[in-house]
Parts: C-alpha cells; structure tokens; sequence
C-alpha cells in the first residue's frame, strides 16, 4: 500500500486546527503538520463563550487550513480524504469546520470522513503507540479534557478499527472544567488547567485538606466520607462501571476560600495580573516567575492539595477499571492528560502493576486536528465516508 494523506479539521471548541497526517506503507502514522489556533478572547470571560467561538474559528478556518497545507508541502490533489470533527462540541463552532470540510471535499472531489472527537483523543496516543501496546487488546483509555471524563475498553475490531465501551464518566463536572472552575476562583487566567499544574509543584499537598470524600458521589447524594471502591461506582452500583464526580472538591475549595477570607487576596492578584499583562497569560518559565509573587504559601498548598485531590481520584478509577477488565494496557488522553503530576502518578502506578501505559506528546494532549485525521485512517481504509448532507452532532457519544 503506497503512502496515504488525510487533511484534518477539528473546530469543536475554542481551538481552530488542521493537520495533514500520513500513513505509511508499514502502517506508521506521522504529522507532517498540525497548525492550532487558540481563541485567547475567551480568558476575559473566565470560560468559552460559543457565540465568541464561533466567530473566531470563522475569521481563522482559511489561514489555518492553508498554513496546514503549506507546512506539510502537499497539494489538495495529493490528499485521499479530508476528515472533520462531527461532534460532540459546540453545535455553531462544530458547524464552521463541517462547512468548510464539506464545500473543500465537495470542491477538491474527495470523500469526507465524520470523526468523533473523543475517539480521535484515544488516536492521539494510537498513533504512535505502536511500540508501547504492541498489538495488545483490549486496552482502557481515559479521556479526560475540559468537556468531557469518560473510561473506554477500546478492543481491536477487524480492518485496523476499534470499539469502544464506554465503562466509565464523571457524573457531574469533566476534571478540566474542575482545573478551569478552581482556576477562575483563585483568580488564574483561562484555561486555568496548565496554570494549576505549573503552581502546584510550588506548594504543599496537604491531603487531609481533600479526603477522597470530597469528590463524592453526587447522583446519591451521600455524604459519608467513602474511601473504598465503592465511592466510585455509579449510583445503581453497577460493579462494571467506574464513574467519577469532581463538582464536590470544587465546591470544597470554595468553601475553603470563604472560610479563610482569601477573597481580597484573589481580587488583588486579579488586578495585578491585569496590570501586568498576565490575565491572558500562558504559564511559561517567564511568565510563572513574574506570577509567583502574587502568591502567597497559603493559596500554593490549596492548589497543590486540590490537583493531588483531583489526580488521586482519576488514578483510582482508572486502575480499578483496569483490574477489573483486566486490559493489556492503559492510554490517557485530553487536554488533561497534560498535567504534569497525572503523568507522574499514573506512570508509577502502571509500573507497579506491569501495565504498559501511553500518553500523547504535550502537543497532541489538548484539541488539535491530527488526532481528527489519524482517528480517520481505519474509516478511510473500512470506506466508511460521511454524506455530503453530514451536520454537526453537539451531543455525539462513543461507546
Ligand atoms: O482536550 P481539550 O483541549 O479540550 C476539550 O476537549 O475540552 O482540553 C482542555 C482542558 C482545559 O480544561 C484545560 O484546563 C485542561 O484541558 N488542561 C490541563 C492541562 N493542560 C490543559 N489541565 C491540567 N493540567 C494541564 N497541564
Ligand atoms: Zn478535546
């Protein structure tokens, strides 16, 4: 089989992206280029406004598909498919990267494959996992980003495909929208995640600040502190399912703020990081080291007890999972899965119990359009295109 180009477009959130990947004759999947744009308007409103990101991901679709193009050298006659991102996501958003994929395929005489944007998270690691899973079956992915936390048992199905069975989910809030919603609380910019994950390191973890008990179950409303397994499984206690809750520990970290009047602190640092020019701030070496002043020992240790409280929780329902449907190895995936101390601690973890574990370049982690172009290849291999009638799908699920 020669070598075989999708165009990617993935425009399901606050990220305008496209790629060109390739798959090889030997089956090898390789980014020849990946062009993401960020809407930094959202940081102002502490969250994703769809109006707002609708908008930009119109003024952005031409340059970022073209750059996508020019950076990997190739020519629309060279592509076998154009991919897009069907759901789930914001339905106005979703429907500017449709569009624009169907009136290209539409123009350029290609099939148009529909990718749902959780299984090309799972892609993002399949890529080039390669050498981690071997041929290894099933495997357990936690998906786990600002909209969604979702478990899988992803087994190999015939033609290069998969199937997904969605064993797991949080019952309230995704962990991101958790990282993002504690963030805003403490006056951190949007998307507060990375800018957690960069503080933490320079607090300590106090881990009775968080008992488990905190990230309770909230479909039962029990609010018995619950550290066994049990505090993970779905209310009807279904054993099979691993479900998680991360409203509690937000609600915790507020009550903590209130209690220990760290609100002037909060509105202060808001004001300095605005005359700063750090209120859209990316936490890089630099802008960390003219953040941290603005901190005091107090908010460093609530933030790296509510990231430890948080990564506990994921690592728990994962590896009971794990054991349960005994899997050949475990994939993380998500914007979330680019946190530092996630990585760490499930890494150790996996060791332990001798799973092979993969994770996503940091890259690939968060919202980008070469995951949408590899998650397309088996669906171009299977024929499986989308009618040119295709739409989006804001509610779209896997497994
Ligand atoms: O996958 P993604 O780009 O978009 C969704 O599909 O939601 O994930 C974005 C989420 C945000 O909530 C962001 O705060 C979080 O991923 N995130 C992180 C890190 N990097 C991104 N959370 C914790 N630590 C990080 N390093
Ligand atoms: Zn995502």
């Amino acid at each position: 089989m020669p070598s075989t180009l999708i165009l990617g477009i993935e425009s399901s959130c606050d990220e305008t992206s496209a790629a060109v990947v390739r798959h090889s004759a030997s089956g090898q999947a390789e980014v020849l280029s990946n062009v993401v744009a960020s809407q930094l308007i959202h940081s102002s409103y502490g969250g994703v406004v769809p109006e707002l990101a609708s908008r930009e991901h119109l003024r952005a679709i031409v340059p970022v598909v073209r750059g996508a193009m020019q950076r990997a050298g190739v020519a629309y006659s060279d592509l076998a498919a154009i991919a897009v991102t069907e759901g789930p996501g914001l339905a106005g958003a979703l429907l500017v990267g449709i569009s624009f994929a169907k009136a290209l395929a539409f123009g350029a005489d290609l099939p148009l494959i529909a990718v749902n944007h959780l299984e090309g998270h799972i892609h993002a690691v399949l890529m080039d996992a390669n050498t981690t899973f071997a041929d290894a079956s099933p495997l357990l992915a936690l998906v786990v980003s600002g909209g969604h936390t979702h478990l899988y048992l992803a087994t190999r199905a015939p033609e290069r495909t998969w199937r997904y069975r969605n064993v797991g989910k949080t019952l309230d809030d995704a962990a991101g929208e958790a990282f993002d919603k504690v963030a805003k609380l403490l006056g951190l910019p949007y998307p507060g995640g990375p800018w957690i994950d960069a503080l933490a390191p320079h607090g300590t973890t106090d881990t009775h600040l968080f008992p488990l008990a905190h990230i309770k179950q909230k479909a039962t409303g029990n609010t018995a502190p619950k550290l066994s397994r049990e505090a993970v499984l779905a209310p009807n206690d279904d054993p099979a399912r691993f479900d998680m809750s991360f409203s509690g520990i937000k609600t915790a970290v507020r009550r903590y703020v209130e209690l220990h009047h760290m609100q002037p602190a909060i509105a202060a640092r808001i004001e300095a990081f605005r005359a700063i020019g750090l209120h859209q701030a990316k936490p890089d070496t630099t802008n960390l080291a003219r953040a941290l002043p603005h901190f005091d020992s107090q908010t460093l240790n609530l933030i790296a007890s509510f990231q430890n409280a948080v990564v506990k929780n994921l690592a728990r329902s994962t590896f009971h999972a794990a054991e349960h449907y005994g899997v050949r190895g475990i994939l993380i995936s998500g914007g979330v899965s680019a946190n530092s101390e996630l990585r760490r601690s499930i890494a150790a973890t996996a060791a332990r119990h001798n799973l092979p574990v993969a994770f996503p370049t940091i890259a690939l982690s968060t919202d980008n359009a070469a995951m949408i172009a590899a998650a397309a290849f088996p669906k171009l291999f299977a024929r499986d295109f989308a009618p040119g009638t295709l739409e989006p799908t804001p509610q779209l699920r896997l497994g």
